[in-house]
């Protein structure tokens, strides 16, 4: 029997306490949590009542202080991933840090270098990844059954769907709008079921018409139209060293029908589309056979309760079977670079390098 890990919680709003903790919770006798921290006390000790947590700290070096925490969780806004993530690590703690790992490519590097550095596990919280459908793909993907994938069309878009509450719409504390926050979730699953490929260049465009404009309603609820600083709608075009081509669209609001999260992919041998809380399967193959076509959709997808708690329970595995990351910080990083070349490329008007050499 491995030893029961410590767990340590750096910030304990939404995601902590909905996704992490629970995720914790589901696996008692293989660890508990220890302390929780939060600049907000009235959040810690709200969440370490909810999960009978002991201990509460406004700062989280005190947490980390303690020689008896194994792991933690850094589920800060975005501005507050890289600090607590590399002194975490410093300390000889495992790291299971939110998305997106940082605000951009060169935060995103330093913590790469500081998991390389201990020895210790870093793993971005990219749940999409341990979902059934994505289970079930990558491994009908890794069997030969698709080819070779040569391109893939990424979508992560919300009508009207502005998040109201915490720093969604600051960029000085979220680095970006969709593309960063919801754009990271389908361009992961996306790159994970292509085999990570290396992105060699990028190409987008951003734009912010709607969001700012209070005649546009927004069925999330109301928030202040004057501190929206990100995008509100994104589009990239990434191409890889293999030679496929990714296109990615992200928005909090657009004029178009439905909400669509999915991810189509193209391959030699046949295509799939996962698609995200709709109605119907959410996997579908294409594929030729004897000269017609065929749409096979998987009749028994492997059973996921929840895609976060599976996540969390994939970290905790890790450190005790001293398995590599589920999610290394270098896929973190890739995504912090595509996204950083697309703001410049929206920017600039040009085609720019993904750099991801740490
Ligand atoms: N994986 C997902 O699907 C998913 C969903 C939602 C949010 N997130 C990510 O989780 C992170 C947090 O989002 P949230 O929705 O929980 O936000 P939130 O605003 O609800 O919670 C953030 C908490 O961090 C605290 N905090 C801020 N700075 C801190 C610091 N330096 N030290 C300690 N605590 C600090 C705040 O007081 C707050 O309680 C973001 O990076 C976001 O992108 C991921």
């Amino acid at each position: 029997m491995s030893k029961k890990l410590k767990i340590g919680l750096i910030g304990t709003g939404g995601i902590a306490v909905g996704c992490h903790m629970p995720g914790y919770a589901s696996i008692p006798d293989q660890c508990e949590m220890v302390a929780a921290c939060d600049v907000n006390r009235e959040a810690a000790t709200k969440a370490a009542e909810k999960f009978g947590i002991a201990r509460v700290t406004t700062d989280y070096k005190e947490l980390l202080a303690d020689p008896e925490i194994d792991a933690v969780s850094v589920t800060t806004p975005n501005a507050f991933h890289m600090q607590p993530t590399i002194d975490a690590l410093n300390a000889g703690k495992h790291v299971l840090c939110e998305k997106p790992l940082a605000m951009n490519a060169e935060e995103a590097k330093k913590m790469c270098r500081a998991a390389k550095d201990s020895g210790k596990i870093l793993q971005v919280a990219l749940q999409m990844r341990f979902s059934s459908e994505g289970r079930f793909l990558k491994q009908f993907i890794d069997n030969g059954n698709m080819g070779d994938i040569y391109y893939a069309r990424a979508k992560a878009l919300r009508r009207r769907g502005v998040p109201h509450w915490g720093v969604f719409i600051d960029k000085e504390k979220q680095g970006g709008g969709p593309l960063i926050d919801i754009g990271v979730h389908i361009l992961d699953l996306t790159l994970f079921l292509m085999g990570y490929p290396k992105p060699v260049v990028a190409t987008g465009k951003t734009w912010d018409v709607l969001a700012k404009d209070e005649q546009n309603a927004n069925f999330w609820g109301e928030f202040d139209r004057k501190k929206f600083t990100v995008e509100d709608f994104a589009v990239g075009m990434i191409r890889f060293d293999n030679g496929a081509v990714v296109t990615l669209e992200s928005s909090f609001m657009a004029n178009m029908e439905d909400d669509p999260f999915e991810t189509q992919l193209y391959g030699t041998k046949a295509g799939a589309i996962v698609r995200k809380w709709s109605p119907g399967s959410p996997v579908r193959i294409f594929k030729e056979i004897d000269q017609q076509y065929f749409e096979l959709s998987p009749q028994k997808l492997p059973k996921v309760d929840s895609d976060h708690t599976a996540e969390v329970q994939a970290f905790v595995k890790a450190i005790q079977n001293n398995d590599p990351s589920p999610v290394p910080g270098e896929n973190g990083l890739i995504l912090n670079a595509v996204f950083d070349a697309l703001y410049k490329s929206s920017e600039t008007g040009r085609e720019v390098e993904v750099d991801i050499t740490y």
